[in-house]
């Protein structure tokens, strides 16, 4: 493949400083090298421009950082866009979660039925209606489907980027009301940890991948937050949630999706360096992307 890596050095969707470290923290831990190990052309884009203006009180509480994550979005939307145009896949590296919001405005008006993997404890599902933070990284998947501010909605001018019947959120443990009856009026499909812990991974991998499939998507973007993992293996992260999915069932499931041969993108977010141990999330991170792309043992 030809890998076209872009950083998005952006804390604005939280209130915890740091996580603009993350594409950095993991270049740090040899993304690039990985993925030429394994036998793929890489090129590094670099980091996108992210203002580095912080507001003391921001207005907007429900928005936090609004005119900051459009801004964001947009650039990073068309960042994406363009790697697809030269035929490159797209591997972006947060950045808190709200660069989705950037992420999949890129993608979207590039396939006719794209696909999404959200990989996560959260469901990323929050408006500015039913958030009980104001932090936009809480909100790129309802975003992504259509909900929410229309300065987010609309990031390259077409709504929704994915649609709700097309999305797979695997790994929830930690979900709020509001999000709980979208994901029942929008009819998202949902692996819980119950599931997980039921069925096993593989059965859950399996099913997810048959379901895009029957769906007929002609692009499949995981998006995966590194806190979907159990915090034992990626403390590095502002929104810790326990009870999460093991190492090995995160490789497993990056296996399955390697030989799916489906993915057509990919973004590896929420890395806090500031509130990791030595690196290991980024760490984590560079070793699921190895699975991803095709590393393997013998
Ligand atoms: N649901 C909570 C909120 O809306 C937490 C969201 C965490 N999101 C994340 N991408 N880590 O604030
Ligand atoms: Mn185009
Ligand atoms: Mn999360
Ligand atoms: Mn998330």
């Amino acid at each position: 493949l030809n890998v076209s890596i872009i950083g998005v050095p952006s804390d604005y969707g939280q209130t915890r400083r740091g996580v603009d470290m993350g594409p950095s923290a993991i270049r740090y831990a040899g993304v690039v090298q990985r993925l030429e190990a394994i036998g793929h052309t890489v090129q590094d884009l670099g980091d996108i421009h992210v203002s580095q203006d912080h507001k003391e009180n921001d207005a907007n509480e429900k928005l936090r950082n609004l005119e900051e994550i459009v801004d964001v979005s947009t650039t990073l939307a068309n960042r994406v866009h363009g790697v697809l145009e030269d035929k490159k896949f797209p591997l972006v590296l947060g950045g808190d979660h709200s660069i989705a919001i950037g992420t999949l405005a890129g993608l979207g008006d590039h396939y006719e039925n794209l696909g999404v993997i959200w990989y996560d404890a959260h469901a990323d599902l929050n408006t500015d209606e039913t958030t009980p933070s104001g932090n936009i990284h809480g909100m790129p998947l309802a975003v992504s489907v259509g909900l929410g501010h229309e300065r987010l909605i609309n990031i390259r001018n077409y709504v929704p980027k994915v649609k709700p019947e097309n999305v797979i959120i695997i790994g929830a443990r930690s979900v709020d009301p509001g999000e709980r009856e979208l994901i029942k009026e929008q009819g998202i499909k949902v692996y819980t940890m119950h599931e997980i812990d039921r069925l096993g991974m593989t059965h859950v991998m399996e099913d997810a991948i048959q379901y895009l499939k029957d769906r007929n998507v002609d692009g499949l973007h995981l998006s995966l937050d590194l806190d979907g993992l159990d915090p034992l293996y990626t403390p590095g992260v502002g929104t810790p949630v326990p009870g999460g999915i093991t190492y090995r069932e995160s490789h497993l499931a990056m296996e399955m999706l390697q030989e799916s041969g489906m993915v057509t993108s990919a973004e590896f977010v929420e890395v806090n360096p500031i509130l990791d141990e030595k690196n290991q999330t980024a760490n984590v991170a560079v070793e699921l992307i190895g699975s991803l792309f095709g590393e393997t043992l013998v």
